[in-house]
């Protein structure tokens, strides 16, 4: 792929990895325009950035649109559980809405199109680690549900469409991934006590602790979208795209902590509803056919982002 000759669509670039995600697609010479409701996104996300070759157009996928394009990055949707279950028929719409009418757009300008669905699709998984070919185990009903199902149910929809239309899809199941630029208030269990121990504050984990996560610092993640954008040949369109390091959560609160020389003290709450308790990928399909695996250790990438943080928290 030159990018150079690239119109690519990014819905859901103010987000956290979109933020990411345009500097690099920009960096490669390509044209980007940002769809973005700003729902979880920043509006000063690109504030810093003077590139003709941007634009950003406030627009809510669950609406259609017609734009000329040759690559669509389908990144809306809230992805942190505390903003998704404030808002889950938004949520909801949007994973599924989201899809149907950018993957229409792709279809009319044939274009390649790329959706960001999510570990999430594994629910609480009962296979380990989870291959793509793993089927999930969801709670369906429940208060994650809402985001769960909704990231399945549009796999489910671009799958179909590919099959029988030939949509050019890749879909990359993105695990936990953490650095700078995630939102001061996002929820999520790297920011949550990164700005709670540089507050002096005591660090909160919910349930035991003893639960597992795999984080990706988000250059990884990009880096893996960006190879699953430009690899032509992939009969398969599944991709994990996270970090097969898998750490528990107390792990996580004791390396933040010794990095900002606090003392850890940790309050438990209670385990958050429907919350996993093993989460890692199998990556061997991206490093087969993509030839991407992460290269940021978790202590090089909170390096970074407590380093943001504190930026901003000052
Ligand atoms: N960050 C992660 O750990 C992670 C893990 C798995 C999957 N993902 C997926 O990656 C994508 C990006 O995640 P993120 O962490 O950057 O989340 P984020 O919440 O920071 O970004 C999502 C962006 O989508 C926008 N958006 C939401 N609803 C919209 C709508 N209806 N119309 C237009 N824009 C809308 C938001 O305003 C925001 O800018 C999401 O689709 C998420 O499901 C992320």
């Amino acid at each position: 792929m030159n990018w150079q000759d690239q119109h690519v669509i990014v819905a859901g670039g103010a987000g956290f990895v979109g933020g990411h995600l345009v500097r690099a697609v920009l960096q490669r010479g390509a044209r980007v325009t940002v769809l973005d409701n700003f729902h979880t996104g920043m509006r000063d996300r690109f504030a810093g950035v003077s590139n003709a070759r941007l634009k950003i157009v406030e627009h809510d996928v669950c609406a259609p649109i017609d734009l000329s394009c040759d690559l669509i990055i389908n990144l809306a949707c809230p992805a942190s559980p505390k903003k998704y279950q404030a808002a889950p028929l938004e949520t909801w719409r949007t994973s599924i809405f989201g899809a149907v009418h950018l993957s229409e757009l792709a279809l009319r300008q044939g274009a390649r199109f790329v959706q960001a669905s999510t570990s999430e699709v594994y629910g609480d998984p009962l296979e380990h680690p989870q291959r793509e070919s793993y089927c999930g185990n969801v709670s369906f009903t429940g208060p994650r549900a809402c985001y769960d199902e909704g990231k399945r149910a549009a796999e489910t929809y671009l799958m179909d469409l590919h099959r029988e239309v030939g949509l050019d899809l890749r879909i990359a199941r993105i695990f936990n991934t953490y650095g700078p630029g995630m939102a001061l208030d996002d929820g999520r269990v790297v920011s949550n006590f990164v700005v709670q121990a540089l507050s002096g504050r005591v660090l909160t984990i919910y349930g035991d602790g003893l639960q597992t996560r795999s984080f990706c610092y988000v250059s990884d993640t990009v880096d893996g979208l960006l190879a699953l954008a430009e690899t032509d040949d992939c009969a398969d369109k599944i991709f994990n795209i996270g970090n097969p390091k898998e750490q528990s959560v107390l792990d996580l609160a004791n390396l933040v902590a010794e990095m900002t020389k606090q003392d850890l003290s940790v309050q438990n709450g209670p385990a958050a509803g429907d919350d996993p308790r093993r989460r890692c990928p199998d990556i061997s399909r991206a490093r087969a056919i993509l030839g991407w695996s992460p290269k940021v250790s978790l202590e090089e990438g909170l390096r970074s982002t407590l380093a943001e943080f504190r930026g901003r928290l000052s």
